[in-house]
């Protein structure tokens, strides 16, 4: 299983480094098989050691250069991250990302090596028109993706269950993910939207889910590990 977990715009550098600390000594049980990414938030990019992988929330797509406000690959590889995720249903929302400058993103962080943690969601009111409408939806979600690329995992996150306690139910899981597995060549695919604790083990059951991206009950270090090894 993959166990991801995205602060979004949460936590500090002095806390994130509390919480790796806490988390690299509870992870000394995990299963070897499993694998654990976290994405803090730029400001608490560094180097630290522990059973799990550091990645970036975003970056632009550039090495470096004249782009106020962005960090790019030369940032990045200052603390060897070579993990990055792309298309959050936020980014696409809130920074006005469209799918164009989505793949041109995932372009030039597949030609430089990077392992990609590609995010598609479709809104409330194309669920509310069924599954037909979700599986003309996405795929839109994948134009100009390259969904061949050896170091892409896929994350299904309905916009509707992010954040809002509410996560799909396993059947709305179940079968948009199996549908979406066809899509993407069965690359790893991850469920996202309000997965905790107390619903991480019927998600993780279902047939098709890899794994799980964790926002707002990863953010503990304590509850985290608790579902990494449940
Ligand atoms: P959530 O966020 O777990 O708080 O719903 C998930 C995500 O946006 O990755």
């Amino acid at each position: 299983m993959i166990y991801a977990a995205n602060f979004k715009t949460n936590h500090t550098r002095q806390s994130t480094q509390k919480y790796l600390e806490a988390l690299s000594e509870k992870l000394h049980t995990k299963k070897t098989e499993d694998k654990v990414y976290i994405f803090p938030p730029s400001t608490a990019l560094d180097v630290y050691s522990g059973d799990f992988t550091i990645g970036a929330q975003n970056a632009y797509p550039a090495y470096n250069g004249a782009f106020t406000g962005e960090i790019g690959v030369e940032q990045l590889d200052e603390f060897g991250i070579k993990t990055i995720l792309i298309g959050h249903s936020e980014r696409r929302e809130y920074l006005l990302e469209s799918q164009e400058k989505v793949a041109q993103k995932f372009s030039f962080f597949q030609e430089q090596g990077f392992e990609i943690i590609y995010c598609i969601g479709e809104p409330l009111e194309i669920r509310q028109k069924g599954f037909d409408a979700v599986m003309e939806y996405l795929p839109a979600q994948f134009e100009g993706i390259d969904v061949t690329y050896e170091n892409l995992i896929v994350a299904y996150e309905p916009i509707w269950a992010i954040g809002t306690g509410r996560s799909a139910t396993v059947e709305k899981i179940s079968a948009t993910h199996s549908a979406l597995k066809k899509e993407i060549n069965d690359k790893p695919l991850l469920y996202g939207g309000s997965v905790k604790l107390e619903n991480l083990k019927e998600i993780t059951g279902i047939t098709g889910v890899d794994g799980v991206l964790v926002g707002s009950a990863s953010l503990d270090a304590d509850s985290f590990s608790k579902m990494v090894l449940s």
